[in-house]
């Protein structure tokens, strides 16, 4: 009798395959690790006055979407930077209605390293309407 095992096998391999292939999983969303590091550099040193939450004033404005208005805020200036200089000199650009009351020994007090990371946080914060 004709050996059919062979044949079997790759019929499992085949229909295993093509249900993978039909069957996406969707991607499990890994948190990047610097994101979640300027997070907690956030909570820690920015969530006294700034909510996340759109439209709410703590004592600075909500930084929700504020990586999106970060690129047209000043001219020539990249989101990148202007969120850098926000935090960094935020004398340089005050938001309309408010004043420039914002702590400004930060370039002091955070290392490159929680820098960075809250910078990864920042731009992560795009406006989605
Ligand atoms: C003592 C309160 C206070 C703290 C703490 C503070 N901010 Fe602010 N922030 C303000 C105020 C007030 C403004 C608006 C005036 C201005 O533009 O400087 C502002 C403005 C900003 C802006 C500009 C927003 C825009 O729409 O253009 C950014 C970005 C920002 N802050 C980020 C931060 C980050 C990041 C931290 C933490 C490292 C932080 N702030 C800590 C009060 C604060």
């Amino acid at each position: 009798m004709k050996n059919i095992f062979p044949t079997l096998i790759l019929l499992v391999v085949l229909s295993v395959t093509a249900c993978s292939m039909g069957a996406p999983v969707p991607p499990t969303p890994t948190p990047d690790p610097l994101v979640v590091q300027g997070q907690q550099v956030f909570n820690a040193r920015c969530a006294t006055c700034h909510a996340l939450v759109p439209d709410t004033i703590i004592i600075g404005p909500s930084l929700a979407g504020v990586a999106t208005r970060a690129e047209t805020r000043v001219k020539g200036q990249t989101a990148e930077e202007y969120l850098q200089l926000s935090v960094l000199r935020p004398g340089d650009y005050v938001v309309e209605g408010f004043t420039d009351i914002m702590i400004t020994n930060f370039s002091k007090e955070l290392t490159n390293e929680d820098m960075n990371a809250l910078m990864a946080f920042l731009l992560t914060l795009k406006s989605h309407s």
